[in-house]
């Protein structure tokens, strides 16, 4: 059957029509929110490049979750800026270091009210950058591993309900797992950041976490932006190691991973929309020259369609308070 009898426009005529035959939704339960936590007291330091977000101290932090949890959204996930880096990234397992306060204190203010995701990486706290322990010049992964289980191992003492390992060593899903369940944090989820990118869209990030690497790149362990079955691959290790959520990062130019990543895996599916995503929306809606509501939602929808179940995103608060006007 074709033209005349098949008319595809008869179902798009009014909104309540529509709104009947829409496939696709993206819901407040969708979203996480990511979180900058930073030492001292009453700090709010905006970050230029991310309109609307700011490095926090955890009072300040605390703060402006009450929002969070009042507009529905589920959860946060926690990156950290130590006071002091260094070598080894020591401020990564620090009990007194902003993620492990933060995670305590929206704990002790929320329960189980917000679900606290800590992000588990070394960049942020190394004095060069880099995602892992440096030997002769170069990321070493096995050496890494210690160091990300006992970070995460710290954020759950802390109380932290689920774990999100973003550095790509290989095998440290598997390795925090084990060290998890020993230290009896079994019923701890682990979101894996497992397809991803070295990609360009992390710049605005690294000003935020303050978390540039001082040399070289992150390509000898981020994967490389044209693989595609080599996502397929590392997700496949991430769920045989334990991995309760799976996340493709960044979201929109990788919307290809995310559709194969959702056929082959039955696991739950986050997508991470990067900081470089929410900034391009940004600083174009500045200009006048888009719409930012309506962009922001077809990113996001975008997103959802492809395949993910959930979706880290900038614009989590705007998109919840939009979600809530249309009732
Ligand atoms: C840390 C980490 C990064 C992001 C999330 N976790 C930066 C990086 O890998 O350089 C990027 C998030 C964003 O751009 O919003 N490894
Ligand atoms: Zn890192």
């Amino acid at each position: 059957m074709g033209f005349p009898e098949s008319r595809m426009r008869r179902m798009r005529r009014t909104e309540a029509m529509r709104r009947m035959v829409r496939e696709t939704k993206v819901t407040v339960d969708d979203l996480i929110l990511p979180l900058f936590a930073t030492f001292g007291k009453g700090v709010r330091n905006p970050i230029s490049s991310m309109p609307g977000h700011f490095q926090l101290s955890v009072d300040e932090l605390v703060k402006d979750c009450r929002e969070v949890v009042d507009l529905g959204i589920p959860a946060v996930i926690l990156f950290g800026i130590p006071e002091k880096k260094d070598e080894l990234g020591t401020a990564a397992f620090d009990r007194n270091a902003p993620v492990q306060r933060a995670v305590a204190a929206l704990k002790k203010e929320y329960g189980d009210d917000l679900v606290v995701i800590t992000d588990v990486c070394m960049c942020e706290y190394t004095d060069h950058g880099h995602c892992g322990v440096i030997e002769n010049g170069e990321v070493d992964n096995d050496a890494t591993l210690e160091l990300l289980a006992r970070e995460a191992v710290s954020h759950c003492k802390a109380g932290a309900d689920m774990v999100a390992p973003s550095d790509m060593m290989d095998g440290r899903v598997g390795f925090i797992r084990e060290e998890l369940d020993e230290a009896g944090f079994e019923n701890v989820p682990i979101m894996a950041y497992s397809a991803k990118y070295c990609s360009a869209y992390y710049g605005p990030f690294r000003d935020a976490a303050e978390s540039a690497p001082k040399f070289g790149d992150r390509r000898s362990y981020q994967m490389d932006p044209p693989n595609a079955n080599e996502a397929l691959m590392e997700m496949a290790l991430d769920v045989e190691e334990g991995a309760d959520i799976l996340m493709v990062k960044p979201a929109g130019p990788y919307l290809d991973i995310l559709a194969m990543a959702r056929e082959e895996f039955d696991l739950p599916l986050a997508a991470y929309q990067v900081s470089g995503e929410f900034s391009m929306i940004e600083a174009t809606a500045e200009k006048g020259w888009i719409d930012r509501e309506r962009v922001m939602m077809e990113s996001l929808i975008g997103i959802k369609r492809a395949g993910a179940d959930m979706i880290l995103t900038y614009f989590s608060k705007d998109v919840a308070r939009l979600l809530k006007q249309a009732g």
